[in-house]
């Protein structure tokens, strides 16, 4: 049996750990190409030798970065066809009044700009060349059902899933499509950070306590998302946001 995603070919940012090196696994098994774009060289190079796949030096919020990530996909896998804009960033969770402006853009910029400049120079690629596309934004519950002391965080993400929505609906025509995942608490690299402590099974309690199905995700559980979405089987969905959260947001 052919994989869901034969013959695709997948950049996917922030691959070197948590959620996206879940995804990069996931679309390798079903038998996409994929390439790993990543701001840390040393988890970057070690996810695409474990995946026998492309590493990419990547900072999501510059363009050239953008560009150079287009340029070396093309020349390596000679197309494109799904992003999944993955890598996140925060700051850790605290009353409202005591973020920084370092804290406030390195959220906007990790978060957002890094969309805008992904559709700015993918966009052009896939209608130059009269492509179907898939975008996937790794976005949050957070968007949905806000937690305390992640304001901006969580404004981010709000953001992501109204830029999403707008794509989706500008770009429908053209055969691209635009959706959001949107994870509850997983564990992660990230996840100290929003429960504002270390991230241990007892300081997760109070979160996964408002999980009707009693457990965090798993990377698993955020690729095997992303993979329907990135599938033929999810030709005619866009727009969503796409909740995987065992019930957090009901
Ligand atoms: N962990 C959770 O509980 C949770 C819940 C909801 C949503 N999310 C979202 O999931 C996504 C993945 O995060 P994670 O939880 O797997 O955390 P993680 O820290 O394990 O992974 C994030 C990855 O992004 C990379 N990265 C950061 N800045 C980058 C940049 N400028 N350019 C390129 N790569 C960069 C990091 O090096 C890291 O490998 C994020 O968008 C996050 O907001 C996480």
């Amino acid at each position: 049996m052919p994989g869901r995603l034969e013959g695709k070919v997948a950049i996917i940012t922030g691959a070197g750990s948590g959620f996206g090196r879940g995804i990069a696994q996931k679309f390798v098994d079903e038998g996409a190409k994929v390439v790993v774009a990543e701001l840390s060289k040393e988890s970057g190079e070690k996810a695409a030798a474990e995946l026998n796949s492309k590493y990419v030096a990547t900072d999501v919020t510059k363009r050239e970065s953008w560009q150079n990530l287009l340029e070396q996909t093309l020349e390596t896998y000679g197309q494109l066809d799904i992003v999944v804009n993955n890598a996140g960033a925060s700051y850790s969770n605290k009353p409202t009044g005591e973020v920084t402006d370092a804290e406030f853009d390195l959220c906007m910029n990790v978060n957002v700009k890094s969309i805008y400049l992904s559709t700015s120079v993918v966009v052009p690629y896939f209608l130059a060349n009269n492509r179907p596309g898939s975008f996937i934004q790794i976005s949050s519950t957070a968007a949905i059902r806000p937690r305390p002391g992640l304001t901006w965080y969580n404004a981010s993400k709000g953001a992501v899933g109204i830029a999403n929505k707008t794509m989706a609906v500008e770009y429908g025509p053209k055969n691209i499509r635009f959706n959001c995942v949107c994870p509850v608490v997983g564990s992660t690299g990230m996840t100290h950070l929003f429960l504002g402590k270390p991230d241990t099974e007892e300081n997760r309690a109070a979160f996964v306590s408002t999980v009707p199905l009693g457990r965090p995700s798993t990377p698993a559980d955020i690729a095997n998302a992303c993979c329907y979405l990135a599938s033929d089987e999810a030709a005619f969905i866009t727009g969503v946001n796409l909740e995987v959260d065992g019930g957090r947001c009901v």
